[in-house]
């Protein structure tokens, strides 16, 4: 709560209201004026104010009663690349740590379409991200197809893409997106993000979560929160996760989006949570920016020396010739 209070008391906040607001007025225009401020409102009432209230109060009672976090299957984020133009110390996405310039075809984005419209699924949030999501060399092609699907079967989505706002490349993509792509700027100065997970510093690695009573599979508020993912290995429980499976090859995607349920996410969450520093709990995450725990070393030098090969998201005919490198 504290760091809502203190979004809603400084000067950016109120850069980022006028950008939602912005937003909803260039894409909701069937309400009249009196009624979109209202939904404005609602808007960041409940996705800025209830979300954040109910994350504290779930990670809360989560900790006491150790149960598992509710999966969020109605928000994707589908990472179109890894590649990314900053390092920064325990991304998520491991960009820094296995760097790779991996990209999601146009094809797959299609496929993802197709079988939304195929099992009538209105995603309510679609984010477009990385790596770095402006540096897919078929970054317009790709928010065309995601902007049909909204306009022709889900016109409620909100298409956000989300990006670190860093190169003079990166700004000239964003100043070429339309407006009803929302866009979410982490503004990035530094690869040195003080306020970040330490990712690396998996829970395996620490003796308070390398025992009986731990249950990974009950994931962390990410999944609440962020949502489910997608990259070119299939659908995963969040983001994280699906890069923590790039950079070991298990090779736990699912799929093929009528095959999604929560118990897959769950399998997937009992053997990837428990490398992710985002599992502590803020109390025992007392690491350093440069920290990583043996089992990182060994992965990413493993990684180093021999890079997975995991199967793909879609069709059997979507080869790895869509892989840059
Ligand atoms: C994986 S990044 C991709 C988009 C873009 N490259 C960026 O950084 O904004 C998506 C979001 O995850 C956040 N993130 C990455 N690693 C994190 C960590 N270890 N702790 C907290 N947030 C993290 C980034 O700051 C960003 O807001
Ligand atoms: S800019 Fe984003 S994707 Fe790139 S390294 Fe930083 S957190 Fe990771
Ligand atoms: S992989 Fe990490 S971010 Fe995702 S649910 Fe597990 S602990 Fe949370």
């Amino acid at each position: 709560m504290a760091s809502y209070y203190y979004r809603l008391t400084t000067a950016k906040c109120f850069d980022y209201l006028k950008k939602e607001l912005d937003f909803i007025n260039q894409n909701y225009e069937f309400c009249d004026s009196v009624f979109r401020k209202l939904s404005f409102l609602l808007h960041i009432a409940f996705w800025q104010g209830i979300f954040k209230l109910y994350r504290a109060i779930d990670v809360k009672f989560k900790k006491h009663t150790n149960g598992s976090f509710f999966i969020h299957n109605n928000k994707v984020e589908i990472e179109i690349t890894t590649e990314c133009n900053m390092k920064c110390f325990h991304c998520d996405r491991s960009c820094r740590q296995a760097p790779s310039k991996e990209c999601m075809t146009v094809a797959q984005i299609k496929h993802f379409v197709n079988e939304s419209i195929e099992e009538n699924k209105k995603w309510p949030f679609i984010v477009i991200i990385g790596g770095e999501p402006t540096m897919h060399p078929d970054i317009y092609e790709i928010c065309n197809i995601l902007i049909d699907y909204k306009r022709n079967h889900s016109p409620n989505t909100k298409l956000t893409i989300s990006t670190n706002g860093v190169s003079r490349e990166t700004k000239e993509v964003l100043a070429n997106l339309p407006d009803i792509i929302h866009q979410e700027n982490s503004s990035k100065t530094s690869i040195k993000n003080t306020q970040f997970f330490t990712f690396n510093v998996a829970p395996i690695d620490l003796e308070q979560y390398n025992q009986p009573g731990i249950n990974f599979s009950n994931a962390c508020s990410t999944a609440s929160t962020a949502g489910s993912a997608l990259t070119r290995y299939g659908f995963y429980g969040c983001g994280a996760a699906a890069s923590i499976d790039r950079v070991l090859g298990i090779d736990m995607g699912v799929k093929s989006l009528k095959d999604v349920t929560d118990k897959k996410y769950r399998t997937q969450f009992k053997v990837l949570c428990g490398y992710c520093g985002f599992f502590k709990s803020a109390e025992d995450d007392i690491y350093e920016l440069e920290d990583m725990s043996p089992t990182w070393h060994k992965v990413y030098e493993d990684y180093k020396n021999k890079r997975p090969e995991l199967s793909l998201y879609g069709s059997n005919k979507i080869r790895p010739a869509a892989l840059k490198t």
